[in-house]
């Protein structure tokens, strides 16, 4: 076989390299990402292994969910681990769990538990999801009273629900790759609009050439049949709003330095913000054509923050680019396609659409306006839908070339007409049964909000009597 990159023989095996890096940590093998070499060796070995393996695998095994609590999950869990300290042995099992997370619940080593699935003839990796019914089984045996997550304690917090709870049922084989949703984050001033630009019209093809593009917030783009979703944010406030409310839309961070200022606060900021996501990080160094452009000492800054560059023994991705004169912008492409083809984004397309608002405006002519990226399902004129506290139905749908649509599937930014309100950036959108319904929830919200409004408000008027003398 000769000597060979991880995600060449991920691409030979037919697996993601994410899982191919899954295998090889297992196995102790000593590699720093998916660009590392492995020997003969150990290449021909797994290759032999995990062709044995494929065979054998069932379809269960190879389904894997993002992991991704709701709020309520997490309270749920945090009470049970209280409970455990106490010396009750329950614990609560989602629908899918990956080994490492059952393995600290139950408090047994991994190796123990994949030793034992083995015995049971499945055959799983340390990071992959078992299904429920295998989790239970297995913490029964170290005597575990186990309870299942109650699916109408979701129900009732329709405010923190996430999108990852509405469809598990849902049938592996409609599942399909969806393009990556990536935010472009970076101090003031770094280029982070120039690189978007560029990125943009090295991308109009001849059809669009002349077409106004139109400002939704969103941009997709086609780099050689593959399509990437930006997200442009001013600043990257309306990122950490959307952080701050539980919404998880961008896939990989690119983090714009300018290669002549070096890593400034709000360069940190969105490096801390990208790590709190546990998204993977790309980084652009910009500038290079400026006489001063120093990208060592770039370099050098991003490694005290934990970002050590590839070339320097790490596993951070750091492109050296110009916005302005266009340099190194296919590299950096080729680079997001890379790292978004290692996390596995796919998506049903054929269930109802759910997605995440990007930004919402009042607009004079049209009602409220609000951009949307579709995560799930495929949004359709005529959905009935809500939005935190706005409902409505779809009237029209808008791409960024300013087309009109009639559906949207994953990863697909649109701008959407029709709701009674406008929704914030980060509130989930979904589709209902009918407008009814859609209404009822976003009137129950609206009194929800009310009525915590006033008990802060409450909570306001006893502190104040309690320092009244
Ligand atoms: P904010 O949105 O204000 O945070 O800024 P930004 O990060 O979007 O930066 P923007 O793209 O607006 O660029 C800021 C300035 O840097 C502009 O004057 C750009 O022309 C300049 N600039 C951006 N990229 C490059 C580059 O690659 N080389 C040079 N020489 N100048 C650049
Ligand atoms: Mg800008």
């Amino acid at each position: 076989m000769g000597k060979i990159r991880v995600y060449e023989l991920a691409k030979k095996l037919g697996v993601s390299s994410k899982k191919l890096i899954e295998v090889l940590e297992d196995l102790n093998v000593e590699i720093r990402n998916h660009m590392s070499t492995l020997d003969d060796e150990t290449a021909e070995l797994i290759y032999e292994m995990l062709s044995e393996e494929k065979k054998v695998r069932n379809k269960d095994d190879i389904k894997k969910t993002k992991e991704y609590k709701t709020q309520e999950e997490i309270r749920v869990e945090n009470k049970i681990k209280d409970k455990n300290k106490k010396g009750d042995k329950r614990i609560i099992i989602p629908d899918k769990i990956s080994i490492k997370d059952l393995g600290e619940k139950i408090n047994i080593e991994p190796s123990k538990i994949i030793k034992e699935l083995f015995e049971e003839g499945i055959i799983a990796t340390i990071n992959q999801q078992i299904s429920k019914k295998d989790a239970s089984r297995i913490a029964k045996k170290y005597g575990f009273e186990v309870v299942l997550q109650d699916d109408k304690e979701i129900d009732n917090t329709i405010d923190t629900i996430d999108i990852n709870d509405i469809e598990d049922q849902e049938q592996e084989e409609n599942f399909v790759n969806r393009p990556p949703i990536v935010t472009v984050m970076g101090h003031v001033d770094h280029g982070k609009t120039s690189l978007l630009d560029a990125i943009r019209k090295a991308n109009v093809t001849a059809s669009e050439a002349g077409g106004i593009t139109q400002h939704i917030g969103a941009y997709q783009v086609t780099i050689n049949g593959k399509k990437i979703v930006f997200l442009d944010t001013p600043g990257h406030e309306a990122f950490t709003e959307m952080r701050a409310r539980g919404a998880k839309v961008t896939d990989v961070a690119v983090l714009v330095v300018a290669a002549d200022d070096g890593v400034m606060p709000q360069t940190i900021e969105a490096i801390n913000h990208a790590k709190a996501a546990n998204i993977p990080i790309i980084v652009a160094i910009n500038k290079i054509d400026k006489p001063n452009a120093n990208p060592d000492r770039v370099k050098q800054q991003l490694s005290e923050y934990g970002l050590i560059p590839e070339d320097w023994g790490g596993d951070t991705v750091c492109v050296p680019v110009s916005a302005i004169n266009k340099k190194g912008i296919n590299t950096l492409l080729e680079m997001i396609l890379l790292v978004a083809e290692m996390c596995e984004l796919k998506a049903n397309p054929k269930t109802n659409a759910v997605g995440t608002i990007i930004e919402a405006k009042l607009d004079k002519g049209r009602g409220p306006v609000a951009t949307v990226i579709v995560q799930k399902g495929t949004l359709y004129i005529g959905d009935a839908i809500v939005a935190g506290t706005a409902y409505g139905r779809v009237r029209a749908m808008i791409d960024d070339k300013g087309k009109r649509l009639k559906e949207a599937g994953p990863s697909v930014p649109v701008e959407v007409l029709g709701l009674s309100d406008v929704p914030n950036a980060g509130d989930l959108l979904y589709t209902v049964k009918d407008e009814k319904l859609a209404r009822q929830i976003a009137e129950k919200r609206k009194e929800k909000q009310k009525e915590s409004e006033l008990k802060q408000a409450n909570q306001k008027v006893t502190l104040d009597k309690l320092f009244q003398k």
